[in-house]
């Protein structure tokens, strides 16, 4: 259990404009220590689907993976020229902190900075609460309940703001930026790991290549889920999100690099954006990562001839045009 001190939530009510509760306070003892400025059910509904409420023990289980999570901080840290040594008392926000996957490595990466953990999902974080409960490092992780598309602390509060795979949650990523520019200090970084268009439209293209191949036997729940893939992709391309279905869908957004050039520029940001693939074989891999995840298969879920389709799409292209596809792809942004 973490110790709720009032001196930890003194610390983080300092740097945040609005009143926050305890939302154990009217008992839930699994609630307890997480904060809040209030949230109705219909905002949180917009965002928040049941892979992220009533089924997300189910989520975590299947996405827990901080040594992942920790490689993936190292790396852009090192691409920033972020030296966390250099920062023993850094302020840390990380939004969309679900149950942990980038908050344990930031506590292991930075052992005396104050991080901030936060998500809209009040049960993700008990989730992340329960983990932390393991670690002496949770009396220096607050954890609050926020809205990550409105970033109400005062500005230049904190070095560094993180976010694996929040982003494209949003319907409003815009205001996401506008906030971290704001609330970073001068100097900061903030960092984010997101799926893109490009690398996942290309998927999406041989998935219907296989799917349509005459004499075609997939096993149904691949046919499936390349099917769901494919309009998944399609849907979610540009940047109009005002259509009814994106307040009931979970995945809002496949961004690509000039949105985020574009923002950045906006806010005075400096930012760069790398692959999270390597160049050998990114589509072949990347099908083995959504096979894996998606349905709990390896590779013997899908048959040669179409292993063979994809590896064609990874052969047609150079190294050079590898290195800049994004499939899965880290933004890093800096406040001059
Ligand atoms: C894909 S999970 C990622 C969790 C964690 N960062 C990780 O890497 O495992 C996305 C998280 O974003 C949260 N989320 C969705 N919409 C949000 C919003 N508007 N504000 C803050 N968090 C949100 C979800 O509840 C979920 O925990």
């Amino acid at each position: 259990m973490i110790e709720t001190t009032t001196a930890a939530i003194s610390f983080w009510q300092e740097r945040y404009t609005r009143p926050l509760m305890d939302l154990g306070a009217a008992g839930d003892a699994n609630l307890q220590g997480i904060f809040s400025p209030g949230y109705d059910a219909t905002t949180v509904g917009q965002y928040v689907q049941a892979q992220f409420m009533q089924e997300a023990e189910g989520y975590v289980s299947r996405y827990a993976n901080t040594a992942y999570w920790h490689a993936l901080l190292v790396r852009a840290f090192e691409t920033a020229g972020l030296r966390p040594a250099e920062h023993p008392r850094g302020i840390i926000l990380d939004l969309g902190s679900g149950a942990g996957n980038t908050i344990l490595p930031l506590l292991e990466l930075f052992p005396s900075a104050q991080v901030l953990a936060s998500d809209l999902s009040a049960m993700m974080l008990a989730f992340l609460k329960r983990a932390l409960g393991r670690t002496q490092a949770a009396a220096r992780c607050g954890l609050l309940q926020l809205n990550a598309e409105a970033l109400d602390f005062h500005p230049a509060s904190f070095d560094l703001i993180t976010g694996g795979a929040v982003l494209h949650h949003l319907l409003h990523p815009d205001l996401t930026l506008a906030g971290c520019a704001r609330i970073l200090k001068p100097g900061g970084h903030a960092i984010f790991f997101e799926p893109f268009e490009n690398g996942n439209a290309l998927l999406a293209r041989v998935y219907a290549d296989i799917l349509r191949r005459p004499g075609a036997q997939l096993p149904p729940d691949v046919a499936s889920f390349f099917r769901h893939f494919a309009a998944d992709i399609n849907l979610r391309k540009g940047r109009d999100k005002r259509a009814p279905i994106f307040q009931k869908l979970d995945d809002k957004w496949c961004f690509t690099r000039r949105y985020f050039q574009e923002l950045a520029g906006q806010h005075g940001l400096s930012c760069t954006i790398y692959p999270l693939h390597t160049t050998e074989n990114p589509f072949e891999k990347q099908t083995e990562v959504y096979l894996r995840i998606g349905l709990g298969k390896d590779r013997t879920g899908l048959p040669d001839w179409a292993w063979e389709l994809i590896r064609e799409l990874d052969g047609a292209f150079s190294d050079d045009l590898k290195a800049d596809l994004l499939i899965e792809g880290c933004i890093i942004l800096r406040r001059p």
